[in-house]
């Protein structure tokens, strides 16, 4: 299969999962996030907001604040595809833009580097065992990871990871995936 045909097979495996499914999945990878050393050591991690059928990510998010993490969220911008990390205090410093996606105002956000994140937890709909991703298809976080150092994990359910993928030279894995299985690379 092709980058687009794993999309489109993805996106419906995703959307079969029941509600109930991917709430208690999404707690179980969050758990397991929590007991990893890169989320013990990351003071300041760049993380998305989740959407519809995406793993929920709030539980994180909360997590991390009650912890006194700094959680940063991205901010895209089209024109030129490109994207930055804003430190978020709230969900009320999000404005929807687009749907249902939720990024951070600009007004009352300040932009984090990529130096000053630990760890950044890299979404994407579908996982290989050498940590190659396909994500939906605009190229944001290869673009972003270039000039980041820091850890990359992925958090999927198992149904979202498979033996290998296309991938061009572009294409930047992550380090690791935890699923609710456990570390899958
Ligand atoms: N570092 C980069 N610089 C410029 N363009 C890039 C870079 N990384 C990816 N792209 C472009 O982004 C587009 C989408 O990449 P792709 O890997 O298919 O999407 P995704 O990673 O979201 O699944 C590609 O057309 C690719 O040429
Ligand atoms: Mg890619």
């Amino acid at each position: 299969m092709n980058k687009s045909q794993w999309r489109k097979a993805l996106k419906q495996l995703l959307l079969s999962m029941g509600k109930e499914e991917r709430k208690v999945k999404s707690e179980a990878i969050s758990n397991l996030l929590f007991q990893t050393e890169e989320w013990k050591t990351a003071d300041c991690f760049g993380i998305t907001v989740s959407r519809g059928f995406e793993l929920d990510t709030s539980y994180i998010i909360n997590q991390a604040w009650r912890e006194g993490k700094t959680v940063a969220v991205p901010k895209c911008y089209s024109e030129h595809k490109q994207m930055e990390f804003r430190k978020i205090h709230s969900y009320e410093e999000l404005e929807n833009v687009y749907m249902d996606l939720y990024e951070p105002k600009i007004d009352v956000t300040l932009c984090i580097e990529p130096s000053q994140m630990n760890m950044i937890l890299v979404p994407g709909l579908v996982f290989d065992k050498e940590g190659f991703r396909i994500g939906y298809g605009g190229g944001y976080f290869d673009r972003y990871l270039h000039s980041y150092d820091g850890s990359k994990l992925s958090l999927a359910y198992t149904l979202q990871t498979t033996d290998s993928l296309p991938h061009e030279n572009y294409d930047i894995p992550v380090d690791s995936i935890i699923t609710e299985d456990g570390r899958f690379k």
